[in-house]
């Protein structure tokens, strides 16, 4: 197996977190439509992408956008029609809207409720629905269950069954594919092909992702990852890589994500103990990165949204020994009890104090609430007693006080005795804290207010940044 492109190879950030890497340009000459498609090169055929959410909607426009015809099959009949009319209804991924309707005008994209039928129609089916949590902490698996049970009607001779979605190890083999072998009567790697390629993009740049990431596949047998890996090296600029497994394939997006989970965990138990000694981990992080194998990640309130909290579970599921990977999970949802406990020393109590939570989603630009830590910071805050109003600019009124917090009007006065940061949202660089006569302290839960002019009576509290430290991180490295 060979990455050509290692984000090692590019000049790494010194302040750690993710790494762009170079877009690569197409190198795709003007394919042939085939029927049936048999992964040839400089063929294409007809693919059906289960699930037009955030990532099965930029997925189906980057395939139609190299030739493919794309049927979007989904439960939602409200993402059905709007597909079928040519709009977009997902918000903040840049150039989707317009993706969508240029591949509608060009007759490529249609959407409909049928996954068999779809399948049926299909040489190529990916399924990128999701797979949560249950109460439990294991796979919560009803979405994916059901799609399987959509399509396997419509797997026939010649079909190649994708699944993008992440999984536990193992599941592409042990629970879906005896599933679709069974309804279809087919036999596996012969009749038909079943591949596990994981998708890595994240929410808000997965168009320009597409061209950047490796797109890793690993195929059921000899014939499935053949076959996979040309659909991918038929719709994707970037390289693909095809891995000795789908087991392989699905590991590597599980260890991916906990490792950054971990490294998280590392960094805030770095971050604790730079609070102690009073020294910056900023800085502390930066100096350690310029060393090319050092990629310390930055502490913060937690880790949220729907990866990286989410698959340390997967992999827990089936491997409970693996104690740093639980550790970490406890570490870093611990975080947000670090904030409640400095605020609660700094005021001698949360009991009737009112306090503005600004940032309520995941991370900044992304709305979506899935495993925010504000959630559990906003509950946490109100159990000790606390009056919690809460303000982000990609919600709305309504969506802010179903997270059981009072709507904050950005820009209006406040009777706030505490302010914490949950995202680093650009716009709270221009809080104006004389808003906030009564403020005392200001939990900056990202590390990202830290050159913010502050009166005198409100405390700084970073995470690993001493008040007395508040110099911009790149100023105190050079
Ligand atoms: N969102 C991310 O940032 C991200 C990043 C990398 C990978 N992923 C992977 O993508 C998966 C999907 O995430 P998403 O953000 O696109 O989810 P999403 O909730 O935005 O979209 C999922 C879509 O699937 C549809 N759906 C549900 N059950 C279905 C079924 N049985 N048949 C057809 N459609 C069905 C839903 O109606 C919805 O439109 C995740 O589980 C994860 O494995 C997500």
């Amino acid at each position: 197996m060979t990455i050509t492109s290692r984000p090692s190879a590019v000049a790494p950030s010194l302040l750690g977190g993710s790494i762009e890497l170079p877009t690569r340009a197409c190198r795709h000459s003007e394919p042939r439509t085939v029927s049936p498609w048999t992964g040839a090169p400089g063929t294409v055929g007809r693919v059906a992408v289960v699930g037009a959410g955030k990532m099965g909607l930029p997925l189906a426009v980057q395939f139609t956008s190299h030739g493919w015809d794309v049927t979007a099959v989904d439960v939602q009949a409200s993402v059905v029609d709007s597909i079928n009319a040519g709009l977009n209804h997902v918000t903040e991924e840049p150039g989707l809207t317009e993706g969508v309707a240029a591949a509608h005008a060009a007759g490529r994209l249609r959407a409909t409720l049928d996954g068999a039928a779809a399948a049926a129609a299909a040489d190529v089916v990916v399924l990128i629905v999701p797979v949560m949590l249950n109460d439990e902490q294991q796979p919560d698996y009803r979405y994916m269950d059901a799609a399987v049970e959509a399509i396997a009607p419509g797997v026939h001779p010649g079909s190649t069954i994708i699944f993008e979605t992440t999984l536990p190890v193992g599941d592409t083999r042990g629970r879906f594919a005896p599933r679709l072998a069974a309804v279809s009567g087919l036999r596996l790697d012969e009749d038909f092909f079943v591949a596990f390629s994981p998708e890595r993009l994240y929410s808000g740049a997965a168009l320009k992702n597409l061209a950047m990431y490796p797109k890793l596949v690993g195929g059921l047998g000899p014939e499935s990852g053949a076959r996979a890996a040309a659909f991918y090296g038929s719709v994707l600029d970037a390289e693909v890589v095809l891995m000795s497994s789908a087991e392989a394939a699905e590991f590597s997006k599980l260890a991916d994500t906990t490792y950054r989970d971990v490294n998280i965990a590392l960094a805030n138990e770095f971050a604790r103990y730079a609070d102690r000694v009073g020294v910056d981990i900023q800085e502390v992080i930066a100096a350690a990165n310029s060393q090319p194998y050092s990629h310390i990640h930055q502490p913060g309130l937690g880790v949220g949204g729907h990866c990286i909290p989410v698959y340390p579970h997967f992999l827990l599921s089936r491997a409970p020994e693996m104690e740093l990977v639980e550790l970490s999970r406890r570490v870093n949802d611990g975080q947000i009890g670090l904030a409640i406990r400095t605020i609660q020393k700094a005021l001698g109590g949360l009991e009737g104090v009112p306090v503005l939570v600004l940032g309520l989603t995941y991370r900044d630009g992304v709305k979506e609430l899935a495993y925010s830590r504000a959630l559990p910071l906003i509950e946490r805050l109100a159990f000790h007693g606390a009056i919690v109003s809460a303000y982000d600019p990609l919600l709305s009124d309504a969506e802010i006080t179903r997270s059981a917090a009072a709507p904050y009007r950005w820009g209006t006065p406040s009777d706030a005795r505490a302010i914490i940061t949950q995202t680093a949202d650009p716009l709270f660089r221009s809080l104006d804290l004389g808003l906030f006569p009564a403020a005392e302290v200001l939990f900056d839960g990202r590390n990202s207010l830290r050159d913010l002019a502050l009166p005198e009576r409100i405390g700084y509290h970073g995470v690993g940044v001493p008040a007395a430290a508040r110099l911009p991180a790149e100023a105190a490295v050079r």
